[in-house]
């Protein structure tokens, strides 16, 4: 038999990766304090087991892992906007880092016998360096209380195996977009909130003249990398960029969409954002070197996002 638990397992990127999990694991275990995520995200089925709990509930989260000793461990959970860790840094540090270095303390304190741990961090840790294409070597500049505690907790990820023998890797995320992102906060993605502004005839604003660019990857791809470090043994104590290796502008995407939907999008225009990056691309030859292809160019993933907002 063979368990998983996922931290912010009824979020966005967690309840895709659940979606595939539940095909190959015999029980999922699922803590999420709906924050941010959405039960109604999680699919039907009887191998979930659901936890409406804080990653920071310290004694509910030690007894999870002492009685149900989960194989692998994905660690989703956090306060996944930047601008929002902007406004609350202390309770971000308390939920991006302190209750995730608690699970790998526990499982190491206890030598629990955890298959494989996965954390999730972001090319928010790269910073505003204009140096391109990132590469996980690249320097990195931590700029807000959100990227600080992802890039500190990679290493804490990184060093518990180092340490102690915990098999675990780290991802950075790039702009990931797909089904179920929640176009409802202004800090969203770019592309739900294109979707969010086709869809219901409103206006989307845009920062700039659209020249920008980013590394735009479909959740399909990153739930494809995601079981790929966990499966793979050379991933270990180390972290890989998922991305597709391609930049488009907003321009671009905003082409894509009108195109798919046969609607323009009634543009708003604005300034460029302050403390933007301009342009954002991943290096992926890391991850490609152990099978990663992204099947989704942008034009089949806004496609696919499109139809699931139907
Ligand atoms: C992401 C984070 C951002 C963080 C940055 C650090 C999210 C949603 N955004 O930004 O908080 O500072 O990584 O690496 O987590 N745009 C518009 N109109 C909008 C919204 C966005 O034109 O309504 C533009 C932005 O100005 C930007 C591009 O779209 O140029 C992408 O924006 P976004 O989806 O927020 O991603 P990042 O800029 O990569």
């Amino acid at each position: 038999m063979t368990t998983a638990l996922v931290t912010g397992g009824a979020g966005f990127i967690g309840s895709n990766l659940i979606e595939e999990l539940v095909k190959i694991t015999d029980k999922v275990m699922v803590v999420d304090d709906l924050s941010m995520g959405l039960k109604s995200n999680l699919p039907v089925s009887d191998k979930i087991i659901f936890y409406e709990k804080s990653i920071t509930d310290y004694s509910f989260m030690k007894r999870l892992l002492l009685d149900e000793r989960p194989d692998y461990v994905y660690l989703l959970a956090a306060v996944a906007s930047v601008a929002d860790s902007i406004d609350r840094p202390l309770e971000t540090h308390e939920i991006n880092q302190n209750a995730n270095l608690f699970i790998l303390d526990t499982i190491r304190v206890n030598k629990l016998p955890v298959k494989k741990i996965l954390f999730s961090s972001s090319a928010a840790v790269y910073g505003d360096d204009p140096t391109l294409p990132k590469v996980e070597t690249t320097m990195v500049r931590p700029l807000t209380p959100y990227a600080i505690d992802k890039f500190a907790t990679e290493r804490f990820v990184i060093d518990y195996g180092n340490l102690y023998g915990l098999n675990t890797v780290c991802v950075r995320f790039f702009n990931v977009y797909g089904p179920r992102q929640n176009p409802k906060s202004p800090y969203s993605g770019v592309l739900s909130l294109i979707s969010n502004a086709i869809i219901n005839d409103k206006q989307f604003t845009l920062f700039g003249d659209g020249s920008q660019t980013r590394d735009f990857v479909f959740v399909g791809d990153v739930v494809q990398a995601l079981l790929l470090l966990m499966k793979t043994p050379s991933a270990s104590h180390d972290v890989y960029n998922v991305a597709t290796g391609t930049a488009s502008s907003l321009a671009d995407i905003i082409q894509v969409f009108e195109k798919l939907t046969h609607k323009k999008i009634a543009l708003k225009l604005q300034p460029p954002r302050s403390g933007d990056i301009k342009d954002s691309l991943a290096d992926i030859s890391k991850l490609s070197k152990l099978g990663y292809q992204p099947q989704f160019d942008v034009e089949h993933g806004v496609a696919v996002y499109l139809e699931s907002l139907k």
